[in-house]
């Protein structure tokens, strides 16, 4: 069922890496992309797809993990993803992509989570370092990067407490708690 796909579809930072992603997966996932909405039809976005452990590592150290943790270095090497897909604007076809890419990146996070996998996109990315690491031509504007791999945590979903606080955070049994804005809160009375 639709609902608990979304819920099930968390941010995950911490993999099982012995379990790899292919690439034929990231291709499957890109193709979800494909069909989500664009604006106008122009689909400007690109995909660049990595499988390979070298690559992995090399665009895993041009991402910021999880800002909200500052005292946690990020998944260790065996808790890394499998997979990434670095999603890119063609300045060839627009000069902004609008929220395209965000569209696409939650339909690959959907598609990965129908197959029991998951990931998390990217926002902070060092993305002059990640584009000359590989060689991605200044035609593509670097706009979001997505990890995908077998999920090794515990996410779950809270209310935003009466404090307002909506920072994520972890309990000592390192289960990852994210707290949600309440229906009511989000549908104004207007
Ligand atoms: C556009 C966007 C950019 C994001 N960038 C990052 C990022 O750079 N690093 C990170 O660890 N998480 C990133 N996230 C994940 C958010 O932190 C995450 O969505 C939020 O904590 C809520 O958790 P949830 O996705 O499980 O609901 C990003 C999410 C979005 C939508």
């Amino acid at each position: 069922m639709l609902p608990d796909l979304v819920k099930k579809s968390r941010s995950f930072r911490r993999f099982d890496a012995a379990q790899r992603v292919d690439a034929g997966t990231l291709r499957e996932l890109v193709e979800l992309a494909r069909f989500s909405p664009s604006a106008m039809n122009k689909q400007p976005l690109k995909f660049i797809l990595s499988a390979d452990a070298e690559r992995n590592e090399l665009i895993y150290r041009h991402l910021g993990w999880a800002g909200g943790l500052p005292d946690w270095d990020g998944p260790a090497p065996d808790e890394r993803p499998t997979g990434y897909i670095i999603i890119l604007g063609d300045s060839d076809i627009r000069d902004s992509f609008g929220c395209d890419h965000g569209i696409a990146a939650q339909s690959i996070l959907l598609g990965a989570t129908d197959r029991g996998l998951g990931g998390c996109m990217f926002g902070s990315v060092k993305r002059e370092r990640l584009r000359g690491a590989l060689a991605i031509p200044d035609r593509y504007e670097i706009l979001l990067v997505v990890a995908i791999g077998k999920p090794a945590e515990t996410v779950v979903l809270d209310d935003v407490g009466e404090d307002g606080d909506v920072g994520y955070w972890r309990d000592d049994a390192d289960v990852h708690h994210v707290p949600k804005r309440t229906l009511d809160e989000l549908i104004l009375d207007i």
